[in-house]
C-alpha cells in the first residue's frame, strides 16, 4: 500500500507524463528516466537530457503483462514463460516491436526491450500514466546508475525537476537483458536475475560472446565510470589479491589511490587515500546493491585512480564484473 503523500505525488507524475514531459522514477534496480513510451518527441527528449546515443535503445516499462500485446507484435512462447515466471522482476524481454512504439524507442530496431518492473510505485505509476513508459536508467550516459533519488538530482538538477523518491533501490544493478528474438534465447546484458536462475526455466539460454553482443547497442558504449580511471585486479583470490592492490597502491605513492574492496580485504590496504567497501563476499547481492552508489563515492573523494578487487563471475557476480569491467574501460 503506497501512503497518500506518494499517491498524490505519482498522479503529478503520470500527468507530467501524459503532458510529454520526463519523469524519474524508482524501480528494484536503479532509478529509471521516463517518457511516454507512443510519444517520440517525449522520449526523443530521454536522450538529449542524457546525452545518449540515438542509436542506444530504452526499455519499456508495462504495469502488468496483461499489457504486453500493447508494445510487442507477437510473443514467441519461449518469452512467455520467462515473464509468467520472472515477472514483475528485473529481467527484461527483447521481443519484436509493436508498430506503435516509435523507432526512436528502439533506436531503429525492429525488437523492444519489455519489462515489469517489481517495484510499488513504478507499477502504480506506470498504471496511472495509463500508457507504456520508455526509460533508461536515470543518469548522465557514462556514469553510474542511480540508485537513489539524490543521484539522479546530482546529475540532472533542474534538468529533470520531477523525481519520484522511493528511497534506496534493492537490486542495485539493472534488469537482465535477454533476446528472445534469437535461437537459443540469449543474455545480452548480466543483470539482477542470474544466468542460473534463467537456465531453471530455459536450459537452452546462452550468453551472449563478443560477436554476437552487438545486439545489445548499449555494451558498445563506456558505463558506470567514475571520474578517475579505474582498474581491476587480475586475480580474485585473498592473499594474491590483497598483495596486488597493495604494490598498486605503493607503486603510485605520489597519488592518491582509491580502492574499491570487500569487508574481508578492506582493513588490510595500507596508505590508500580511499578505502570503500562494498560489503562482504559472503553476500554479493549486497556488494552489487552498494556498487554504483560506491562508484559515486569516489566521485567526492578525490581521487587520482582506483583500483578494484575482481569478484569471480558466477550468480550475480556475473554482473558485478560486467558493471566493474565496463566501469574500467577507457
Ligand atoms: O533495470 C533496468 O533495466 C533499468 C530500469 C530503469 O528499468 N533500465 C536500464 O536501461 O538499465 P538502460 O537504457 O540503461 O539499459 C537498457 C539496455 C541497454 O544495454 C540497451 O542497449 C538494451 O537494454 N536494449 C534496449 N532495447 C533493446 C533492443 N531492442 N535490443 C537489444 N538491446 C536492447
Ligand atoms: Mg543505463
Amino acid at each position: 500500500m503506497l501512503s497518500s503523500i506518494i499517491r498524490s505525488r505519482v498522479y503529478e507524475a503520470a500527468h507530467i507524463l501524459q503532458s510529454g514531459g520526463l519523469v524519474a522514477f524508482p524501480t528494484e534496480t536503479v532509478y529509471g528516466l521516463g517518457a511516454n513510451a507512443f510519444n517520440s518527441a517525449a522520449v526523443a527528449k530521454i536522450f538529449e537530457v542524457k546525452g545518449r546515443p540515438m542509436d542506444n535503445p530504452v526499455i519499456v516499462h508495462l504495469a502488468s503483462i496483461r499489457d504486453i500485446g500493447r508494445v510487442a507484435r507477437s510473443v514467441p512462447s519461449i518469452a512467455r514463460k520467462l515473464a509468467r515466471v520472472f515477472w514483475p522482476g528485473p529481467l527484461t524481454l527483447v521481443l519484436p516491436r509493436h508498430p506503435d512504439i516509435p523507432l526512436v524507442v528502439t533506436g531503429g530496431l525492429d525488437t523492444v526491450a519489455v519489462r515489469v518492473p517489481d517495484h510499488l510505485i513504478a507499477r502504480a505509476f506506470i498504471r496511472a500514466a495509463g500508457v507504456p513508459i520508455a526509460a533508461p536508467s536515470a543518469n548522465i550516459s557514462g556514469k553510474p546508475s542511480p540508485t537513489t533519488a539524490a543521484h539522479v538530482a546530482h546529475d540532472f538538477g533542474d534538468r529533470v525537476p520531477f523525481v519520484l523518491d522511493g528511497g534506496r533501490t534493492r537490486v542495485g544493478v539493472e534488469s537482465t537483458v535477454v533476446d528472445c528474438t534469437a535461437d537459443p534465447p540469449t543474455i545480452l546484458r548480466q543483470g539482477g536475475i542470474t544466468y542460473e536462475t534463467l537456465r531453471r526455466v530455459v536450459p537452452t539460454i546462452v550468453v551472449a560472446t563478443h560477436t554476437t553482443s552487438h545486439k545489445s547497442p548499449g555494451t558498445r558504449y563506456r558505463h558506470y565510470a567514475p571520474r578517475a580511471p579505474l582498474m581491476l585486479t587480475m586475480s580474485h583470490n585473498g592473499d594474491d589479491m590483497v598483495s596486488e592492490i597493495q604494490q598498486y597502491i605503493d607503486a603510485h605513492r605520489a597519488e592518491r589511490v582509491g580502492v574499491l574492496a570487500t569487508n574481508e580485504y578492506a582493513p588490510r590496504y595500507r596508505g590508500a587515500a580511499a578505502v570503500v567497501a562494498l560489503g562482504s563476499r559472503r553476500n554479493l547481492r549486497a556488494c552489487a546493491r552498494r556498487l554504483f552508489a560506491a562508484l559515486r563515492e569516489f566521485d567526492t573523494m578525490d581521487v587520482d585512480r582506483i583500483i578494484a578487487e575482481r569478484f569471480l563471475e558466477v550468480g550475480i557476480g556475473a554482473a558485478l564484473m560486467d558493471r566493474l569491467r565496463r566501469a574500467a574501460q577507457g
